[in-house]
């Protein structure tokens, strides 16, 4: 589904950017262009990165565990 009409960004698109590392609007903004012309899609676009941060798989624990 379209986020932004201006540079026709969908939300699968934002969903991309998030897995591969962007975490803000503007990050997202940087990348897409989504939010930078009239900005009536950012609490939109928003809300589609915090969905997608929350849902984006957490690393792998076992990095976090002292080696024997
Ligand atoms: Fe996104 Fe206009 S709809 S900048």
């Amino acid at each position: 589904m379209y986020v932004c009409i201006c540079r026709a960004v969908t939300d699968n698109q934002i969903r991309q950017e998030v897995s591969h590392g962007a975490s803000t609007m503007r990050e997202v903004g940087q990348r897409l262009g989504v939010g930078t012309q009239c900005g009536k899609c950012s609490k939109h676009a928003r809300s589609v990165i915090r969905e997608a941060i929350a849902n984006r798989p957490m690393e792998d624990p076992a990095i976090w565990e002292p080696s024997a």
